[in-house]
């Protein structure tokens, strides 16, 4: 089962369904396969309340990205968690939950809820069994239907036990409907009356697990999913419980951790569960990602080489393994997988993300064509608003275009303002950059090709950074601009680039904000500086704004003769709303 790649169309449904991060909850949930249940766990957390669990690493800090102190996604919390600290590909598909967002590609909706015990093990009295007929019951666990195994068993069990059996299965079967039936409160006393009589039945308990994780679905309530948890992990540590639950047991537990924040407890699980399965694929693409969320790629990169090592076509950690690589610098390499795994179309390998980055990847290794090729293809699969809009964070219903007016954006008083204001911001920022050179640091996203890029942040994810006091008379007049330092997805910048400068073609994480530019050091000398948004090109001038959408594709040449120097200020996009500004998570 972990051995062939599940090939998987990308449905209509799918195409057409629009929207954003939600589906990342896709890629880190069940490798491939037969983890229905854990798709559908999932389904059921991002449907019913629009939470999903999503991405799980970014390019330089991928604690800081998933927030760990803040990544959870309790049922009782209500506001988005942080994302990002910063702009751009750093962002690029792999922050945490933006619950306002809606789905790029599309989950189908309907699904079956509550299985929870397979029926191989059903008919099994566990807790009676001795240690001799435990091997029956290994074996009768791959019998086809439970009559069958019931009969393999009662040879070498008397007519008593066959009863019992038969009422345990019964029993099993009736709390199994009612999980089905989302009637949660009775199928735990099902479950919780057959573990009285069979306190160490691995289906009962895995049944009350389940029907606990549901009702913390129902209820919102972390506390009972916790409660869930030991269940779960009961049935893991049963010395008689059947592998194949073990592992399902094992792979919800730590999807349940992961989605409680819980990280940590997520490695541990798996860790423990890869101790068990050495060579299952399943859970190892799953520890893979666990390492991811807690920022250890290394491990994670080693588990990746292991999957590949058993199953080479494994489209799941081709494209974890392709990211990784991508990631740290090797674009060759990590081209080479994210390739392969999204052509393998197995489960979890249709994100943004994956195609996001073997784009990038391939542009930045002289395969433009293929690049675009594949930002066609994303486009067209859903994974991307355009080929050129391919920001990952999105409310769909925004209009959007490459360049926009004061007018459109409807920031005519800021512009007057900055503009008006522009030579005291320039002054104070020079004074700034004579003093104090240190405040200005490098871009850290790597999206310089080559060059010197510098920035000083005084507003990021709508709040004042430490930085804003040594310039309070800018900071003073942007903080009168509530669309712009209220901005929870953008920030307030200035940016010196340096002659020789090139920024790779590169895309901001969200379609939310538009993006001033006040010009205030223009060198119109040498071959002058010049920024590309999609398919336009435009320069800056002095005490003028441009205002571009970032989530559209750009790209900036600085080959002046001296710096050049502006004022980055992002103002939420026109058509969000004043509850989408309260809402949408940070980025
Ligand atoms: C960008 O917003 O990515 C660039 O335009 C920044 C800059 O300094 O030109
Ligand atoms: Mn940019």
């Amino acid at each position: 089962m972990s051995g062939k790649v599940r090939k998987r169309n990308i449905t209509k449904h799918e195409q057409q369904t629009n929207g954003n991060e939600k589906a990342n909850l896709k890629s880190r949930s069940v490798s491939r396969g037969s983890h229905g249940i854990l798709i559908i766990l999932f389904m059921m957390v991002a449907i019913t309340w629009g939470i999903a669990a999503s991405a799980y690493f970014g390019l330089v800090d991928y604690k800081a990205l998933i927030g760990i102190k803040d990544s959870s996604q309790l049922y009782e919390k209500t506001s988005a968690n942080a994302v990002s600290n910063d702009d751009s590909a750093k962002d690029s598909g792999f922050s945490k939950d933006h619950t306002n967002d809606k789905k790029i590609s599309g989950e189908p909706t309907d699904h079956v809820d509550g299985e929870a015990s397979t029926k191989e093990e059903q008919p099994q009295a566990e807790s009676k069994m001795k240690p001799t007929q435990e091997k029956n019951k290994k074996k009768s666990s791959q019998a086809k239907t439970s009559s069958s195994s019931l009969k393999a068993k009662s040879g070498s069990s008397n007519q008593l036990s066959l009863e019992q059996n038969k009422t345990l299965l019964k029993q099993l079967q009736e709390g199994d409907e009612l999980l089905k039936k989302k009637k949660v409160n009775e199928a735990l006393s099902v479950f919780e009356k057959i573990i009285s009589s069979n306190p160490s039945s691995p289906s009962a308990i895995f049944g009350k697990a389940e029907a606990l994780n549901q009702k913390s679905l129902q209820q919102r309530s972390n506390k009972i999913l916790i409660e869930s948890l030991k269940f779960y992990d009961q049935v893991i540590n049963l010395p008689n419980c059947p592998k194949k639950l073990k592992k399902k047991a094992g792979l919800i537990k730590a999807e349940r951790h992961i989605f409680l924040g819980q990280l940590k407890e997520a490695v541990i699980t798996l860790k423990k569960m890869a101790e068990t399965f050495p060579r299952d694929t399943d859970i190892l693409n799953q520890l893979g990602v666990s390492y991811l969320y807690v920022g250890n790629t290394e491990k994670a990169q080693k588990v990746y080489a292991k999957v590949l090592s058993i199953d080479p076509d494994n489209g799941f950690a081709q494209v974890h393994f392709g990211f990784i690589l991508k990631t740290a610098g090797d674009w060759i390499k990590g081209a080479y997988y994210l390739k392969l795994g999204i052509e393998s179309m197995a489960e979890g390998t249709q994100e943004g993300k994956f195609y996001f980055h073997l784009g990038d990847a391939l542009h930045r290794t002289n395969r433009s064509t293929e690049a675009d090729e594949i930002y066609k293809l994303g486009a067209k699969n859903g994974l991307f608003k355009s080929k050129y809009q391919r920001s990952l964070y999105n409310v769909n219903r925004l209009q959007s275009h490459p360049f926009w007016t004061p007018a459109e954006a409807k920031v005519n008083n800021y512009v007057k303002t900055l503009e008006s204001k522009w030579k005291m911001i320039r002054d104070e920022a020079l004074n700034v950059m004579d003093v104090e050179k240190g405040l200005f640091i490098s871009e850290e996203e790597s999206l310089k090709d080559t060059g010197d890029w510098k920035q000083l942040t005084l507003y990021a994810r709508g709040q004042p950074q430490k930085d804003c006091k040594r310039l309070p008379k800018t900071c003073a007049l942007v903080s009168k601009m509530p669309n712009a330092h209220g901005c929870t997805r953008g920030q307030i910048k200035f940016s010196i680039m340096m002659p020789g400068t090139h920024v790779w073609p590169h895309t901001g994480p969200t379609n939310c904000r538009l993006r001033m530019h006040l010009g205030l050091v223009i060198p119109k000398t040498g071959q002058g500086a010049w920024l590309r948004c999609a398919d336009q090109n435009r320069t800056w001038e002095e005490g003028k704004v441009l205002i571009f959408d970032d989530s559209f594709e750009h790209e900036v040449w600085q080959n002046a003769e001296s710096f050049r120097l502006i004022l980055i200020v992002d103002v939420w996009h026109p058509d969000i709303t004043e509850h989408e500004k309260k809402t949408l998570s940070p980025i």
